[in-house]
């Protein structure tokens, strides 16, 4: 039987709604009130509950649902208001001049993590249980680091795939060495050039395109860079850490799908999909989509470094959080992310 099938109805968010009113009703003390709040509005209530439901249904009823959820949040919230005046007056009343001090104060409502930030630690926590170790990386990078190491010289027609914005600055040739990283890729060079092997690490961060924005692009948004290097690393390696990956984000049932793809820094390439209707059990044609890029490390890259490539293999991956972060919650405009819109982050 599918799960849930009744916490998912309007109707249902209704009666809860009903009978949280309806038990406000008789609270008398505010000792009382605190228990409610925890149980409809706390960090562990129903209200956060039916939210983390939302992400089970079909995206095309999560807007829907997700709205009569917060409206029905807001109703409780300003209930809850209302009574607590309502008791700490009637509670002055009684004792006449005295001023309990010790009262608990009017609650001010939490704020929570950015969805973004929600996804990175959520992806970090996948990788950080197998092994790899969370580093970060400069935002301003030099050409050197971003394309030249990660074999894509001067003129290399994958440059243009990278619209970069360059910073003003020029050197002695005439050329502008600095740039706003367009991936968090240069951050496996910066690492392989301090240390040895077995390397094993991610790298969320911010990266920077000169692109128009749509619903599907932003000119700034955040990767997870992984990196493996090590004896006898192999393509299998690759996979199973990808697979694991993503069954550890989306579910224990869900497909995934490796394609070749191009990236002058990994041979072979690949990009990794997962069927999207696999993890909500929906019957029917697959839904691929894609979520990361990946490959073998290109031996020229290891070389660069001055790693032995007869010693060592590796295996390197690049995830688009905002993608995760859209596909997780059901959200199809980009954008939204960074528009500062309280009603939009409030629901995270
Ligand atoms: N840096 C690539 C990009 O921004 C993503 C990527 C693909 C990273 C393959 C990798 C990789 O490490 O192996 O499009």
């Amino acid at each position: 039987m599918k799960k849930n099938s009744t916490t998912h109805s309007a109707q249902n968010v209704d009666e809860i709604v009903s009978n949280a009113l309806t038990e406000l009703m008789s609270t008398k003390t505010l000792d009382d009130l605190d228990q409610w709040r925890i149980r409809y509005l706390g960090r562990k209530g129903i209200v956060v509950q039916l939210k983390r439901s939302i992400s089970d249904l079909p995206s095309a009823e999560r807007p829907e649902f997700g709205q009569t959820i917060n409206s029905a949040s807001k109703e409780l919230e300003a209930k809850l208001l209302n009574k607590q005046e309502e008791i700490l007056a009637s509670d002055s009343k009684k004792t006449a001049e005295s001023i309990d001090v010790t009262l608990p104060g009017v609650p001010v409502n939490n704020g929570s993590l950015h969805p973004i930030t929600q996804t990175i630690r959520d992806i970090c926590d996948a990788f950080t249980t197998m092994g790899f170790e969370v580093i970060e990386g400069p935002e301003v990078e030099l050409d050197y680091y971003n394309f030249q190491m990660l074999n894509i010289p001067k003129h290399h027609p994958a440059r243009d795939g990278f619209n970069t914005l360059w910073i003003d600055q020029e050197d002695s040739n005439g050329e502008k060495p600095m740039l706003l990283r367009t991936h968090t890729s240069p951050m496996q060079i910066r690492t392989m050039e301090n240390q040895e092997p077995p390397v094993r690490l991610i790298v969320p961060g911010k990266v920077y395109r000169y692109e128009a924005t749509d619903s599907s692009h932003e000119w700034h948004f955040s990767q997870i860079e992984g990196l493996a290097v090590d004896k006898g690393i192999t393509f299998a390696n690759l996979k199973g850490t990808l697979y694991e990956f993503a069954r550890k984000l989306f579910g224990e049932d869900v497909k995934v799908r490796f394609r070749c793809d191009y990236f002058p820094f990994v041979e072979p390439g690949a990009e990794m999909s997962i069927d999207w209707n696999s993890r909500t059990n929906q019957t029917g044609d697959a839904n691929w989509i894609e979520i990361l890029g990946a490959g073998m490390v290109h031996p020229k890259v290891l070389k660069a470094v001055g790693y032995d490539t007869d010693k060592y293999t590796g295996f390197a991956f690049g995830i688009g959080v905002e993608r995760i972060a859209m596909l997780k919650h059901g959200i199809d405009d980009i954008r939204l992310f960074y528009n500062n819109d309280i009603r939009f982050l409030g629901q995270f």
